[in-house]
């Protein structure tokens, strides 16, 4: 059968060995009589397969000890809500920079006070804004990037050193396509369904020091300190 090229930002191409094992495990993986959708989440054999994509993230990011890496529902638009719901006490900064820069910002408007740092919208986010650190304000609790805006083309040559301010990133469209030194960022999100796996699944790393104090309005899939106990599975993950 003839593939095609699929450019789509995503649901994107996955690699054809991928597809061909999946199929062929359709039936019963590793013997067991069933695909990886019809098993139960509190099995071994899923808790195996679980465990494992996080061992690889962590190696292929060399993300270290002090993170923990969370697999959630709800896309990377859910982390928009969930990054003020977890982080956010008295005021945060965003830099407005595309489509889901905003759509990052006026959700946590909803939340709290939020101020635009940094903005290209009126040039219809042509560029990315230079962001010193005069920029930052040293009191916020986070300061948002996302760091390749989809849609408009454009990425951070560089990040912005925002000091103390733990830096978040939604890394949806570039996340495991460049290195990043994980230890510059607070918090790390990404939809799983443009440069890792097929769509269902959000990636979050979270710098340990973060959790423990999220909104009592968080709600509970939400809540990264709660799912960090749970082992990313307080409800059922997209087995
Ligand atoms: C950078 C970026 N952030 C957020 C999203 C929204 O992701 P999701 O559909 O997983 O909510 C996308 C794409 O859809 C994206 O490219």
């Amino acid at each position: 059968m003839e593939r095609v090229y699929n450019f789509a930002p995503g649901p994107a191409m996955l690699p054809q060995q991928a597809l061909e094992t999946a199929a062929a495990e359709m039936l019963s993986y590793q013997g067991t009589g069933m695909s990886v959708m019809e098993m139960s989440h509190r099995s071994k054999g899923y808790q195996a397969i679980f465990d494992e994509a996080i061992a690889l993230l962590k190696e292929l990011m060399h993300i270290p000890e002090n993170y923990t890496v969370l697999l959630l529902q709800g896309g990377a638009t859910g982390q928009f809500a969930a990054v003020p719901l977890n982080l956010l006490k008295t005021t945060a900064d965003y830099a407005d920079t595309g489509n889901f820069a905003h759509g990052a910002l006026s959700q946590a408007k909803a939340y709290g006070d939020i101020r635009c740092a940094a903005s290209s919208r009126e040039d219809n986010y042509t560029y990315i804004p230079e962001i010193t650190k005069d920029m930052v304000n040293p009191d916020a609790d986070y300061f948002y990037i996302c760091t390749n805006n989809t849609i408009f083309g454009t990425r951070y040559s560089s990040l912005p050193d925002t000091g103390k301010v733990p830096l978040v990133a939604d890394m949806s469209s570039n996340i495991l396509s460049e290195p990043y030194d994980v230890s510059k960022f607070g918090v790390i999100f990404a939809g799983a369904q443009k440069n890792i796996g097929p769509a269902g699944l959000t990636v979050v790393i979270v710098r340990n020091d973060l959790l423990g104090n999220p909104s009592p309005l968080c709600p509970k899939v939400f809540n990264w300190t709660l799912e960090a106990e749970k082992g990313s599975m307080l409800n059922t993950p997209p087995t």
